[in-house]
């Protein structure tokens, strides 16, 4: 495809058809995310293929629990579950994520995208180092007619996830939970402000 229309039409998709995806395309994803850049070339990803049914319905069941605890805590998304009329993005946005919490398991494949820790709290620029990797899977993705959404909200049962995969917790972090699968719906533009709206010539404030 061409790499501006990829770019253009990769988005978040949480519904997918039932199609299983092949080791070969999940290969091909993932030779995408190595090719990323990181802080000091140190590479300091691994990634998790998550395909058993039954590790996905217990992982499902805990990112059911992040789900609800998101919603619980930050009135962004609060809002647009209780209020759709203020925000309708934000709304199908909201009714799009629950829809993943909801049908978690039927997701084809998971690729859990880890960083190498230490066991410390995480600099800035090492926190920064997984999601240039983790753009490329999105995009390799959408190239090959895949849908992902990067998603972040497991976090709220960190701990618990870790120990379900098996990643040491003196060692890593999972920075994100992409599900994986052909799309039930169509790819496209999501809505985004126009660049000259966010940005400013030579000094912040100044329309480019
Ligand atoms: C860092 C990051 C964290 C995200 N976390 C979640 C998440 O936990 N759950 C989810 O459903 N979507 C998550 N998303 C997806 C965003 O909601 C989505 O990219 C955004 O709404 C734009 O969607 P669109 O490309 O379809 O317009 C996350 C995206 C990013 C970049």
């Amino acid at each position: 495809m061409d790499f501006l229309e990829v770019v253009s039409t990769q988005r978040a998709i949480r519904r997918f058809v039932t199609e299983p995806v092949s080791d070969d395309v999940v290969r091909q994803v993932l030779d995408a995310a190595v090719r990323a850049p990181s802080g000091g070339n140190r590479q300091p990803w691994r990634f998790i293929v998550v395909r058993d049914s039954d590790l996905k319905r217990r992982l499902g069941r805990l990112y059911g629990e992040c789900g609800d605890e998101l919603i619980r805590s930050a009135p962004f998304y609060t809002r647009a579950l209780q209020d759709p009329a203020a925000d309708p993005a934000a709304a199908r946005m909201m009714k799009s994520s629950r829809y993943l919490v909801e049908h978690f398991e039927e997701v084809p494949v998971f690729i859990v995208a880890c960083m190498l820790s230490d066991g410390q709290p995480l600099s800035f620029t090492q926190a920064a180092s997984i999601y240039p990797a983790v753009q490329n899977i999105a995009l390799a993705a959408r190239n090959l007619g895949l849908g992902t959404t990067i998603t972040t909200i497991h976090r709220y049962r960190h701990n618990e996830i870790r120990d379900l995969l098996g990643v040491p917790r003196d060692a890593a972090e999972i920075a994100a939970m992409i599900p994986m699968g052909y799309p039930a719906g169509k790819f496209g533009a999501g809505p985004r402000k126009p660049a000259t709206e966010v940005s400013f010539l030579n000094r912040w404030g100044t329309p480019l």
